[in-house]
């Protein structure tokens, strides 16, 4: 097929508010949107991924006040503090800007002029709640009083917490200034409104041009079918914002100048980096580049009927496509910080490696506006299956030792190999695809089940057998597992670019999408390092834990058949517990008496490959030494070491026992030393 001309594509994610650190729930957009950045420069498009941090507001200038720093001071702090999770997390902004930048007022200014210009601004008089002592209007949040509904003190003035009403601030009973106490008044003030009618006809046709995914086209539809509200696009001072020009007292509301973020930051990107050759102008004025805005279903409204009237008011580009996705939830139940699943992005770092959760949620992603559940136990055990344990694990078998015995040298593809690496090349298509429409959960799929074919392949030929009487046949079976993991990696290199980039090392190649058509040339490979270790359930949990906060006593869990169906002799143990126990089967090479332990006998155990461990077993009532020389049993191999007072005592050995003695397990016959236990 002829390569088809690159596309230029500018990508954003929403501006993340300056008063609040990243979480797991923000991720899933950020990776979801670099994910594919990532896929499109990787296939050789020109791609520009670009957000803000979005810094006005009330709640912002608050809680600068509280900290007694300006809100200058505060929202470059938070700037830093998103930025640096968002590189620990790979990911790979081309610019990251503020909402608070002089790009952005003039942005904003030039929207607000176009907008008065065509007669879409009109100005209303309102009557808000004030607070007479703070001398300020007080929005929903600020208000607090008794809810109407279920009468729980110290609600919000938009909704209670405790019974989940809604309702107006009038609504609540002993309604008080959040901050100072005092009941707020009622006082009326002039306020700017854009007049969404004017743009209701071009809005109808915008939303049903393949802009929006289906099911937001509908629910939009709805909203469009009577006249559009108009839209308040002014706060009084004190504010934190952009004053409205020719206005005394008037700032632009956050919303309005947020999404412009995006137009600032591309002016910001293509001034720092004039070797790239385009203009503002070029990106969202002229044809040729394709906007995409992704962002969650929370804020579809501001997106796909206030931003595009705006930009269409002001001669602009309107985006190409608006692509949503839907909330996290953490083990099937909305975020909770009693619970320990409100995890923040500092946490998750402190705890796991990143690629983790860029695999996972992957898996989980689709081009649908589904919630995304991110369940802990499944996370862990897909991670392990398939990451580590079909890509990672086909890569360190073929690279490591065994190819050690083959001078470290891969040649060229046997036959045998040549169909599996044809099969897999016939999925770079279907990838492609999928990544284009965010189905990575296809990818991720379609990836893994390769992997299964190459990892049956290589365990079929077993080149560890062959190795020393047919080096060339094992030589052939390691070269053709190598290539297949090479082609495998490039299909996740968006999802876990770190991971790729180390074994493209490796390998000596890295990852070009057009030429995975060749195999690696026959050379010779570099020490083997290990790609990626087993997630650990237990580093998990300590995650979660240092998510609650000190003094948190969780909410109880809904029952489940499970947790009712629990073995009362002992603690249910999940597949991730399980999975941590290195079971090895091992040959007692040598057994003897310890001086002076009436129960112990030290035994060597031979683990194979020359591995050995000392173990001090407390099987001394029931065995000789002599009777156990010779035998084959299982340990924990695994096991931290133990110092006891005879020594240090480095794995365990299996026995069961009654009032009558104790009974070492053996494997059957046919089993041989390093021989894993599952
Ligand atoms: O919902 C939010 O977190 C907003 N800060 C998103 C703004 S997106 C864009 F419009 F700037
Ligand atoms: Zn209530």
């Amino acid at each position: 097929m002829p390569p088809s001309e690159p596309r230029r594509l500018l990508v954003t994610s929403a501006l993340p508010y300056a008063n609040g650190a990243i979480h797991l729930g923000h991720l899933v957009e950020y990776l979801q949107t670099d994910i594919w950045a990532r896929y499109h420069r990787l296939v050789g498009n020109t791609c520009f991924y670009v957000c803000a941090d979005d810094t006005h507001g009330t709640p912002i200038m608050l809680r600068a006040q509280k900290e007694g720093i300006a809100p200058e001071a505060l929202i470059a702090r938070m700037s830093e503090e998103h930025q640096r999770d968002f590189e620990a997390f790979g990911i790979a902004f081309d610019h990251y800007g503020s909402t608070h930048s002089a790009e952005n007022r003039k942005h904003t200014e030039v929207i607000y002029a176009a907008l008065r210009a065509r007669g879409a601004i009109v100005e209303k008089e309102i009557e808000q709640a004030y607070c007479p002592k703070e001398e300020m209007f007080l929005p929903d949040r600020l208000i607090k009083g008794d809810c109407p509904r279920c009468k729980t003190a110290d609600q919000y003035g938009d909704s209670c917490e405790s019974c989940g009403a809604t309702y107006a601030p009038t609504d609540l009973g002993n309604a008080h200034c959040a901050s100072c106490g005092t009941p707020p008044v009622r006082k009326g003030s002039r306020h700017l409104f854009v007049r969404l009618q004017h743009f209701q006809e071009w809005l109808r046709a915008w939303v049903r041009s393949g802009t929006v995914p289906d099911e937001v086209a509908n629910k939009l539809d709805e909203w469009l079918k009577d006249d559009l509200r108009d839209w308040d696009i002014s706060r009084d001072e004190p504010y934190f914002g952009f004053r409205i020009p020719g206005e005394e007292k008037l700032y632009f509301y956050v919303w309005l100048d947020a999404p412009v973020g995006y137009l600032a930051s591309t002016e910001q990107l293509l001034a720092k980096r004039n070797d790239l050759g385009f203009a503002f102008e070029d990106v969202w004025q002229k044809q040729g580049f394709e906007i995409h805005h992704f962002l969650g279903k929370d804020i579809v409204y501001f997106h796909t009927l206030f931003w595009p009237a705006m930009l269409h008011a002001a001669g602009l580009r309107t985006p190409n496509k608006v692509h949503v996705h839907g909330f996290l939830t953490v083990d099937g139940a909305k975020m909770s910080k009693s619970r320990g699943t409100f995890v923040s992005a500092r946490t998750y770092l402190e705890h796991l490696d990143p690629v983790y959760l860029r695999y996972y949620y992957a898996c989980k992603l689709t081009a649908r506006v589904d919630d995304l559940d991110l369940n802990l136990e499944d996370f862990v055990d897909r991670v392990n299956a398939d990451l580590v344990g079909k890509l990672v694990n086909l890569a360190s078998r073929a690279g490591g030792s065994l190819l050690e015995r083959l001078d470290r040298r891969i040649g060229a593809v046997p036959p045998s190999g040549r169909a599996l690496l044809t099969e897999i090349r016939a999925a770079q298509r279907e990838i492609e695809e999928a990544y284009e429409q965010g189905d990575y959960a296809r990818v991720t799929r379609t990836t893994m089940a390769l992997a299964d074919r190459a990892n049956k392949l290589f365990n079929e030929e077993a080149p560890w057998k062959s190795v020393a009487a047919d080096p060339e046949a094992a030589r052939g079976s390691v070269s053709t597992a190598l290539n297949a993991a090479r082609l495998l990696a490039a299909f996740l290199a968006p999802i876990v670019p770190t991971l790729v980039a180390d074994l493209d090392a490796f390998l000596g190649e890295p990852t070009r999408w057009s030429a995975l058509g060749q195999d690696l040339s026959p050379r010779v490979l570099g020490p083997f390092r290990h790609l990626l270790a087993r997630l650990e359930g237990e580093k998990v949990r300590a995650m979660i834990d240092a998510s609650k906060p000190a003094d948190a006593t969780p909410p109880p869990l809904p029952a489940t058949p499970s947790a009712l169906q629990k073995d009362p002799l002992s603690p249910e143990c999940s597949i991730e517990d399980f999975g941590k126990i290195d079971l090895r089967v091992a040959r007692i090479a040598a057994a003897e008496h310890v001086e002076g332990a009436g129960k112990l006998l030290k035994l060597t155990l031979d683990l194979g490959g020359g591995t050995t461990k000392n173990v001090f077993a407390g099987i001394k009532s029931s065995y000789a030494p002599e009777q156990l020389v010779g035998r084959l049993t299982v340990c924990v191999a695994n096991l931290a070491p133990r110092k006891m007072r005879f020594g240090t005592s480095e794995a365990m050995v299996l026995a069961a026992s009654n009032d009558a003695g104790l009974y070492i397990l053996s494997p059957d016959t046919g089993a041989e030393p390093g021989l894993r236990v599952k």
